[in-house]
C-alpha cells in the first residue's frame, strides 16, 4: 500500500490493521476508496468505522442504522468542527437542529431523476419484485412532480398531496411554464391516463413515498426561521461531521440519507474540480455503514471509482455479498468490489459462492508430502506434491473476530489484526464521548 506523503497534513490515510505475518501497520492512501463486506456483529463500527471517522483530517460524512457510532465519535469530532445529525426518524433522538430540503438538490430533469431513484430504491424491500410497467411509470411521475414541485418553491411535502389528487393538472403546467416540454408530456400521459392504469401508477409512487407521509419528519424536510438550512456546499468546506441515521423496513427515511448523502459527495466533486489537482485540499472521508439498507445509492459503482483520486474516501460496508447484489444487480455488485482499491472481507459471511472466489484471490501453495513405507523389499520413501488452498473458504467463513483478509490493488491479499478501538491511543476520548453522549447519559440527563 502506497503512501502519499502529507495529503491534507496527515502522511497517511485509514487504518487497516496489523499484517499478521509481519506485524506491520498497514494503512489505506488518502487516493483508496475502500469496501468492507462483514456479517453481523464481526466489528464493522468497533475496528473499521469508529477508527475511519478517528483518522479524518477534514470532513466526515457517516450513515448508520444505530446510534453507536454517534455515541462514540461525537465528542471527538465536536473538538474539530461543526456536528449535525441527520435524523429523521428518530433513531438517535436528537431534536432537529437543522433542515435539509431534499428539492434544494432538485434543478433539473437529471437531479430530479436521481432524486426519484432514491425514494424507488429506498422505499421498497431488499429484493422485493418489482413490476415491469408500473415501477418505472411511478418512478416517471415521482420526477415530474419533484421537478414541478421544486421549480414552483414548493417543499416535497407537495408531492404526496399531488400524488392524492390523480388527475390534478398543476405539475404538469409548472413543468411547461419553466419549458421542460419532454417531461411536460410524459407527466401529461400519466396524469390523464386511463383510471385503472393511473390508479397504479399513482398507487406505486405513493409506496415510493411513504416516509414523507409522517408528520414527524416534517421539520427534518422542511424550512423554517428557527433553523439553519444544510448546505452541502460549505458543509464539504469545513472540517464538520454529518451522521446521517435512519431505521432500515417499512417507512425508513433511507431515501433521505441517500439523498443527502448524495448531495454531498457531489458537493464535494464540485469542490474539488475547483481546487488545484482536482483534489479537495483535505481528504473527505465517508464511513457509509448498512449502505445495502438505508443509503440505497443506485449510481454508486459507477462511480466509485473516480472518487479516490478527488480526494473523496469513502468506505461502503455491507453485511454480505448478496445484499450488494440485490441493490446493484450481479454485475454492479462486481463493479463496486473492483473499483474498490482496498477491499476488506471482516468475516462472518456463510456466501459459499463469495467465499470460494475470494480463497481463490488469495491462491494456493505447494505441499509437499512425504511417505515412508517399508515392506519385505525394503524401505521406500515417495514424495508428492500437492497445490491446496492457503485459506479455503471453511477458514473464510470462520474467520474469528479481531481478523479481516484485505484485497488491495497491487499487493497480495493479507491477513490482518484489527485494530479495534478500545486498543488506540484515543480510546479514553471514545469512552468519554459515550460517557457523555450514549443512552445512559440521557437516561441520567432524564432522571435530574
Ligand atoms: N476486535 C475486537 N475485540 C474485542 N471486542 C470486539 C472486537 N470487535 C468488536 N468487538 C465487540 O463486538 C461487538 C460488536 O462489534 P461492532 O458493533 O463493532 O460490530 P458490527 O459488525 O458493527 O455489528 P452490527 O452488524 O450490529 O453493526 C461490540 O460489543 C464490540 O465491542
Ligand atoms: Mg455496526
Amino acid at each position: 500500500m502506497r503512501l502519499r506523503e502529507n495529503y491534507g497534513g496527515v502522511p497517511r490515510g485509514l487504518p487497516l490493521g496489523y499484517e499478521v505475518r509481519t506485524g506491520v501497520e498497514l494503512w489505506s492512501t488518502w487516493e483508496d476508496m475502500v469496501v468492507t463486506i462483514a456479517g453481523p456483529r464481526t466489528g464493522k463500527t468497533t475496528s473499521y468505522s469508529i477508527p475511519h471517522i478517528m483518522a479524518a483530517p477534514g470532513p466526515v460524512i457517516a450513515t448508520s442504522n444505530k446510534r453507536d457510532i454517534v455515541d462514540a465519535t461525537r465528542g471527538p469530532r465536536s473538538e474539530r468542527g461543526r456536528v449535525d445529525i441527520y435524523d429523521p426518524q428518530q433513531v438517535y433522538g436528537v431534536a432537529p437542529e437543522f433542515s435539509w430540503p431534499p428539492l434544494s438538490y432538485v434543478t433539473d430533469e437529471v437531479t430530479a431523476k436521481k432524486m426519484a431513484a432514491h425514494f424507488a430504491a429506498g422505499s421498497r424491500e431488499l429484493g422485493a419484485h418489482t413490476d415491469a410497467f408500473f415501477d418505472p411509470a411511478g418512478q416517471d411521475l415521482l420526477t415530474g412532480f419533484m421537478l414541478a414541485a421544486s421549480m414552483a418553491n414548493y417543499d416535497i411535502i407537495q408531492v404526496p398531496t399531488w400524488l392524492a389528487q390523480p388527475g390534478n393538472q398543476e405539475p404538469v403546467e409548472i413543468l411547461r411554464h419553466y419549458k421542460f416540454d419532454v417531461l411536460a408530456d410524459i407527466l401529461l400521459s400519466h396524469v390523464t391516463g386511463p383510471s385503472d392504469q393511473r390508479g397504479g401508477i399513482y398507487g406505486t409512487a405513493q409506496t415510493m413515498t411513504t416516509c414523507l407521509s409522517t408528520r414527524t419528519i416534517l421539520p427534518w424536510i422542511v424550512c423554517s426561521d428557527d433553523r439553519p438550512v444544510f448546505d452541502p456546499d460549505l458543509f464539504v468546506r469545513s472540517g464538520g461531521t454529518l451522521y446521517s441515521i435512519s431505521r432500515e423496513g417499512q417507512g425508513s427515511t433511507g431515501p433521505l440519507v441517500t439523498a443527502l448523502t448524495v448531495a454531498v459527495v457531489e458537493a464535494a466533486e464540485r469542490y474539488a474540480n475547483q481546487c488545484v489537482g482536482g483534489r479537495l485540499p483535505t481528504p473527505l472521508v465517508g464511513a457509509l455503514d448498512e449502505l445495502a439498507n438505508i443509503c440505497r445509492w443506485g449510481d454508486l459503482p459507477d462511480q466509485y471509482s473516480h472518487f479516490g483520486s478527488k480526494g473523496i474516501i469513502l468506505n461502503a460496508i455491507l453485511q454480505n455479498w448478496a445484499q450488494g447484489e440485490l441493490v446493484w444487480g450481479e454485475k454492479g455488485m462486481w463493479k463496486l468490489w473492483a473499483a474498490a482499491n482496498i477491499a476488506i472481507y471482516g468475516g462472518g459471511v456463510k456466501e459459499r459462492a463469495f467465499t470460494e472466489n475470494m480463497a481463490a484471490a488469495i491462491g494456493e501453495y505447494e505441499r509437499l508430502d512425504v511417505s515412508d513405507s517399508r515392506s519385505e523389499s525394503g524401505r521406500s520413501v515417495s514424495r508428492s506434491h500437492h497445490m491446496r488452498s492457503i485459506m479455503p473458504a471453511s477458514d473464510l467463513e470462520s474467520l474469528p473476530r479481531g481478523r479481516s483478509v484485505i484485497f488491495a490493488s497491487g499487493a497480495r491479499p493479507c491477513l490482518v489484526k484489527t485494530r479495534p478501538w478500545m486498543n488506540e491511543p484515543y480510546a479514553p476520548d471514545i469512552r468519554a464521548s459515550i460517557d457523555t453522549y450514549g443512552p445512559k447519559a440521557v437516561k441520567r440527563k432524564v432522571h435530574q
